[in-house]
């Protein structure tokens, strides 16, 4: 292997790909693409998504404390590139794309209905970072479309088809490799 140093970028590939709804100063909805979107801690459960500061969503955001994290699969590719591309200041995303709104549990910010997964949060911390705010957030309730569900209540990600983002390029996600801590089973 020949590595070639570069300047520092954001180098790390895969992020998720995901469409995080907020609500206005009015009460009106928005949605917008997110991939600087990450958990950063298990308990409580916690993520944390970078918004820059001049963006629409960010004053939503910053007023309401709250945000929805929604996991579309890539059937909604089109809505995921309209969101990431048009400004709520210029246009009604959700008349754009087809995408419907529902009620969360906890918040008054809704969920995207359209995504088989919805993670309602609250943010607990803003930090600066210069070109984002990073809005640290506990999870408040998680919402899984029965279709994903096996006959325990877990996720079958084998149904889940979520969009990696790599770049500027949307990918799928290719086969199953292994199950965590396969190495403990493996016979010598
Ligand atoms: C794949 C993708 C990922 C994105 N990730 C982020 C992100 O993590 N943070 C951010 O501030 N903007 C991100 N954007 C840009 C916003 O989605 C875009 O500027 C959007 O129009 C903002 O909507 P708003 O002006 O209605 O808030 C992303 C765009 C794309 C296409």
């Amino acid at each position: 292997m020949s590595k070639r140093l570069q300047k520092p970028f954001p180098a790390l590939y895969p992020v998720p790909v995901t469409l995080i709804t907020c609500l206005g100063s009015e009460g009106e909805p928005n949605v917008f693409t997110a991939s600087w979107v990450g958990t950063v801690s298990s308990s409580p459960p916690q993520v944390a998504i970078s918004v820059r500061p001049y963006r629409y969503s960010h004053v939503a955001i910053e007023q309401t404390g709250e945000f929805v994290i929604n996991i579309p699969d890539e059937s909604l590719l089109r809505a995921v590139d309209v969101c990431g591309h048009i400004s709520k200041a210029r246009a009604d995303k959700f008349a754009m794309t087809g995408l419907t709104l529902m009620p969360a549990s906890q918040l008054k910010t809704p969920l995207v209905a359209e995504c088989p997964v919805n993670i309602e949060c609250q943010v607990v911390q803003k930090i600066s970072l210069d070109s984002h705010d990073l809005f640290v957030s506990k999870i408040i309730a998680v919402h899984v479309d029965e279709a994903l569900l096996d006959e325990a209540g877990f996720i079958d990600y084998s149904r889940t088809r979520p969009i990696a983002y790599l770049g500027n390029e949307y990918w799928g996600l290719g086969q199953r490799l292994n199950t965590s801590g396969f190495f403990r089973r493996e016979t010598r």
